[in-house]
Parts: structure tokens; C-alpha cells; sequence
């Protein structure tokens, strides 16, 4: 099925090219509108964009490639950003890492097998004061350690767990 925006997202579409005329100016915002709602920026997404756009599919292709903060590959439902910049590397990142990859069973820029979890080595994610430090999908994980990283995943299964509970047809309460 073609893709298009679900109408909430259509309507902050319609704000966004209200809000910038030129339609260049609009470009990131809407990548990072179909980023949500597709999950990540396939070439069917990319061309979507330059299509409402009306920009030439080259354009928002560089564009798109240029920012890490744009996902180009699927990713998990809880995306784990391990900062490996230098503040963060010098308390332990590289141990967090390793953890991360064993108990997940997966490497940097891969997905487990239930689509729960990704992971991915990034640089300073600005919060050096706080290193070594994790981004879970929009939120920060601060002076992490192996055992609040075990806690954190517990804690993520649970919470998907339950909103899948929640969910009809997903077992959960009738
Ligand atoms: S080095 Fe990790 S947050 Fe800056």
C-alpha cells in the first residue's frame, strides 16, 4: 500500500507548509514527521516527502543521508543509542556496549529478533556532565552503569509488555 500520512499527521503537514512558503524550508520538519510515523526514512518514505513537497527526490535524498538523526534502516520499538564519544568512552561506554550486544544478541545497527530493541554506537549525545549516557527512543539515560542498564531493559519489556496487554486482541484484558 502507498504510504501517506495518518490525518493527525497530515494536518501537522499542512501547518508546516503553512508555516514555511518555501518549500525547501519545510524539508526537515517533514522528514522528521514521516521519520515518525513510517519508522524510519525508506526510499518509498523519501519519495513520499518529495512528492508532497515537490522537491526533486536528489534533494531530499542528500538531505535526508546528511542528518544520523533521521533513520535510514528499521529500527527496534526501543531504539538504544549508546553515546561512545570520548567523556562517555572514558567511564565505561565500551563496557555498556559490549553488555548491550551480549544480552541483546545483536551488534550496532542491528534489530532483535522480536523487533523490541535496536542499537546503535553514536557520538556526543550533549550530556557529557552525566557520561556515560544511553538514549532510549526521545529519552535520556543518565551516569549509566551495567546494572541500570539491566534494570532499564527489564523495565522496557515490562512496559512493552503491558501496553501490548492493553492492546485487543494481544491477550490482554477483554
Ligand atoms: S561524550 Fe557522551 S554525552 Fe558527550
Amino acid at each position: 500500500m502507498a504510504l501517506r500520512f495518518s490525518p493527525d499527521n497530515e494536518a501537522r503537514f499542512q501547518a508546516l507548509l503553512a508555516r514555511y512558503p518555501d518549500r525547501r524550508a519545510a524539508l526537515i520538519p517533514t522528514l522528521v514527521l514521516a521519520n515518525r510515523e513510517f519508522g524510519y526514512l525508506s526510499r518509498e518514505a523519501m519519495e513520499y516527502v518529495a512528492s508532497r513537497l515537490e522537491l526533486p527526490e536528489s534533494y531530499v535524498l542528500n538531505t535526508a543521508t546528511f542528518y544520523t538523526l533521521l533513520r535510514k534502516h528499521p529500527v527496534g520499538r526501543f531504539h538504544i543509542q549508546v553515546c561512545m564519544n570520548v567523556s562517555c568512552y572514558l567511564r565505561g561506554a565500551d563496557h555498556l556496549a559490549d553488555h548491550l550486544k551480549r544480552v541483546l544478541g545483536i551488534g550496532f545497527g542491528e534489530v532483535t529478533p522480536d523487533g523490541l530493541f535496536s542499537l546503535e554506537g553514536v557520538q556526543c549525545l550533549a550530556s557529557c556532565g552525566t557520561a556515560p549516557v544511553i538514549q532510549v527512543n526521545d529519552d535520556y539515560h543518565e551516569d549509566m552503569t551495567v546494572e541500570k542498564v539491566d534494570c532499564l531493559l527489564e523495565s522496557l519489556r515490562r512496559q512493552a509488555s503491558q501496553a501490548d496487554g492493553a492492546r485487543p486482541g494481544t491477550g490482554g484484558v477483554p
